[in-house]
């Protein structure tokens, strides 16, 4: 008897490891779900476990607006005639001023009581904290995103997401993911590895180079890596260039929460003929990112103080993560600005090519 309880114990102790190494190894407990997201039997699939999504849903609520849209008083004077020191909202009523500045301090720093994170709330006019002068250009980057980029990726038809704050920031000063350049050598004494073998995070953990955000995401190194004919024959691309493509694939498939079928036919991964639609999203989204770094994160680097710069004293930049958050849509496609209009364009007090001043 006391036998037979001990060898159930043990068997109860090593089914329970097994479990626990299972997982540790990567291993999901059922269901596995699959569906198709291409022609039929191209094997354009997405495979996924329900529980994950479920998980996905409950950490991408969008927080409701504090009153809405329709009971905004528009009959209230503009906040360009109040108020000394408006560069971008100037043209909106105060009513709905305010209601942004409530809105945006809950999206930025997850209390909408904090409005001292960016004013010196004894003069709201003083534009001093550094906090402050990136929010002002942050206003006008996410104007920016959500018009010129509205048709090729944030806004492709009427009623789709949108940028937000709370997009990149989610109740946060500094969004979660944003990247600095890497400060690993990629080369040793060994000779030049080109960055391979140092596991890290935008590789996925592969062995890929462990920096794809540089080359990809702030420079514009070509991403067409295939070789089109048996024998060598003018394709002048290098098995490093493959890796560091591989290696960015790695990310976007990773920041998408979606295997490399969601953008390919993985017969032939370079054909444009046999894809679905994303992978044009995605080669915008590409572009998109490269002008965000080069024309409004990295220009922000002297507004920072050091602590929020990097090891080389770069600023911090985004990557696909820092919106989509593991999410094929950020927020599955929730539109997100329908409440705030006044996120979608510039207004008319500001020059269109206004920037970092
Ligand atoms: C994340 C930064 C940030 C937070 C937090 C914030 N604001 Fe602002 N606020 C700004 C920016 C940027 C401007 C300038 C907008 C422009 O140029 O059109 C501004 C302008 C203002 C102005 C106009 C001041 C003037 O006289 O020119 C008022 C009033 C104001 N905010 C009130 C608030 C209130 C109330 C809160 C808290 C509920 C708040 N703000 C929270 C960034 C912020
Ligand atoms: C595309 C993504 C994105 C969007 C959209 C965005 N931000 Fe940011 N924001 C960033 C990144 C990246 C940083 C740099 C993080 C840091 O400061 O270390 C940043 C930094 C900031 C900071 C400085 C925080 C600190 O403590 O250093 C403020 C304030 C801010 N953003 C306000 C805003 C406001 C207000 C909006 C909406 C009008 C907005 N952001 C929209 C990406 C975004
Ligand atoms: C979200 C969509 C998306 C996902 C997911 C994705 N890719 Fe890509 N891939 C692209 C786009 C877009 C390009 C072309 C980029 C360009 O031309 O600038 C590309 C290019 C490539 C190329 C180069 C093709 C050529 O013409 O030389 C290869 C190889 C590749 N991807 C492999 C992969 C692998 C492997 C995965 C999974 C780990 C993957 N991709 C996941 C969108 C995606
Ligand atoms: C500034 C925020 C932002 C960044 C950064 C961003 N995206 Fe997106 N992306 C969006 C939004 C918003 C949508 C949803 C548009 C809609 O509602 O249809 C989207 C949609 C997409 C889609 C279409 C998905 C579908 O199922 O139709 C793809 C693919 C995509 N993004 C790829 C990328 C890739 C790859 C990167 C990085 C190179 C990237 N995105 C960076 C905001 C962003």
């Amino acid at each position: 008897m006391k036998l037979g309880i001990g060898i159930s114990a043990a068997i109860a102790v090593v089914a329970i490891l097994t479990i626990a190494m299972l997982t540790m190894a990567g291993w999901d407990r059922p269901p596995i779900e699959a569906v198709q997201s291409g022609f039929r039997g191209v094997g354009l699939e997405q495979v996924f476990n329900p529980r994950d999504v479920r998980d996905q849903l409950d950490a991408n609520e969008v927080p409701e607006p504090f009153w809405p849209l329709e009971d905004v008083d528009m009959t209230t004077p503009k906040a360009g005639e109040i108020y000394e020191n408006v560069e971008v909202l100037g043209h909106l009523p105060d009513d709905q001023f305010n209601r942004l500045m409530s809105a945006l301090t809950e999206w930025v720093v997850g209390d909408a009581a904090a409005c001292d994170y960016c004013h010196d709330t004894a003069n709201f006019a003083d534009g001093s904290m550094y906090t402050y002068q990136v929010s002002r250009n942050m206003l006008k980057m996410t104007q920016y995103l959500n018009s010129e980029w509205a048709e090729n990726h944030v806004y492709p038809t009427e009623g789709a997401s949108g940028v937000t704050c709370y997009t990149c920031h989610r109740g946060q000063p500094v969004p979660p993911a944003i990247w600095f350049e890497d400060t690993r050598p990629a080369t040793g004494i060994v000779g030049n590895f080109t960055g391979q073998n140092t596991p890290s995070e935008p590789a996925a953990l592969s062995s890929l180079p462990f920096d794809p955000y540089t080359p990809f995401l702030e420079k514009d190194q070509d991403i067409r890596v295939h070789t089109l004919t048996a024998l060598p024959s003018g394709n002048e691309s290098t098995i490093q260039q493959t890796e560091y493509t591989y290696s960015l694939m790695m990310h976007m498939s990773t920041s998408l929460g979606v295997n490399c079928t969601y953008c390919h036919n993985s017969r032939a991964f370079y054909k444009w003929e046999q894809v679905p639609p994303q992978r044009a999203s995605a080669w915008y989204g590409i572009r998109m990112v490269r002008d965000l770094n080069n024309d409004w994160l990295v220009p922000l680097q002297p507004l920072y103080p050091d602590n929020r710069l990097g090891p080389n004293g770069d600023a911090p930049k985004a990557n696909c993560t820092t919106c989509h958050y593991n999410v094929y849509k950020p927020f599955f496609g929730e539109n997100v600005t329908g409440p705030y209009p006044s996120l979608m364009q510039p207004g008319p007090t500001r020059e269109a090519n206004l920037r970092v001043e």
